[in-house]
């Protein structure tokens, strides 16, 4: 046997499951988390029949896999599928990362924080009595809103399109501070905010909500929460209204893999050079 096969033999087993998956920079990043800590570990980027997802993950563990990313569009699935739940994957029904449990399989969710991460320790943001509103009301904006909640902002505004979407949303989470649901059209009426977080899909057309310019309060930070070689529709909005800083959400996938990371090894690892190193490629691309 070649010391590839012998080194790979002793490997732990980690994948990301999505479709499409082409995309994913997961392996990498884990790959320069194992690199740091000195783990030895393969992660794969592996696309998923969009009705094949139950079996894929049981082939997975029966084979030894050690843990799962779940991405677009099975993390739902995954939330049903997990026997056990962390608190914050119950609040989100929906989960990221998966593990073996037992005969089960336990379920967490870490795009929260990774977005609390990014956004306080990254960038320096304030959220604690802030003003914030959240645009969109689909899973990327549920996942999200328990740790924001946490952060104990001034008020959380959600608003949605689809005004009754916004407004269950935050009867969801009332019980953990002051949340509203609204209409995106009726935000002309809302004071400034001092941190706007979009969380539609728009941003995949190239799109962003029709928004006032008086949202932004004299201080605002807008962070998106996708990424891309350019700055996307909603950034150039805010930059266009004179934001006070404005953030792509590259930093929040990296934090969320350190979290998932840390569910699985117990270790965290620097993201700060990963962020960097992935910036660099995108610039590049
Ligand atoms: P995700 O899991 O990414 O959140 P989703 O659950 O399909 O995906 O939710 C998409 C969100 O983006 C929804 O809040 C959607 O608004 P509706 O509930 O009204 O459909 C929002 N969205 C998508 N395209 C939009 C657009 N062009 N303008 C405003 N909101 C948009």
């Amino acid at each position: 046997m070649s010391d590839d096969v012998n080194r790979e033999a002793g490997q732990r087993k980690y994948a990301v499951f999505g479709n499409p998956i082409k995309q994913s920079r997961s392996p990498f990043i884990h790959a320069e988390f194992a690199k740091q800590t000195g783990l030895s570990l393969q992660y794969r980027a592996i696309r998923v029949e969009l009705d094949g997802f139950e079996r894929a993950v049981g082939d997975f563990f029966k084979v030894g896999g050690s843990g799962l990313n779940v991405t677009v569009p099975f993390k739902e699935q995954a939330y049903q599928l997990a026997s056990r739940h962390s608190a914050r994957a119950i609040r989100a029904k929906a989960c990221n990362t998966l593990r073996p449990d037992g005969e089960g399989v336990y379920g967490d969710n870490t795009d929260g924080i990774g977005l609390i991460r990014d956004m306080v320790a990254n960038h320096g943001w304030n959220l604690r009595g802030a003003r914030i509103l959240l645009l969109g009301a689909g899973g990327a904006a549920r996942g999200v809103m328990e740790p924001l909640l946490r952060e104990s902002p001034a008020c959380l505004v959600v608003a949605n399109r689809t005004v009754a979407k916004a407004e269950v949303l935050a009867e969801e989470f009332a019980d953990l501070g002051e949340v509203k649901g609204q209409g995106l059209i009726d935000l002309d009426a809302e004071l400034p905010f001092d941190v706007i977080i979009n969380a539609t899909s728009a941003g995949l057309k190239g799109e962003t909500p029709t928004l006032p310019e008086t949202l932004l309060g004299e201080r605002c930070c807008c962070y998106d929460m996708v990424y891309g070689a350019q700055p996307t529709a909603f950034m150039r909005w805010a930059a266009e209204n004179a934001a006070w800083a404005v953030s792509d959400g590259l930093g929040m996938l990296v934090e969320q893999a350190a979290e998932s990371f840390y569910v699985w090894h117990q270790e965290r690892p620097d993201t700060a050079s990963v962020i960097n190193h992935l910036r660099g490629s995108l610039a590049a691309a």
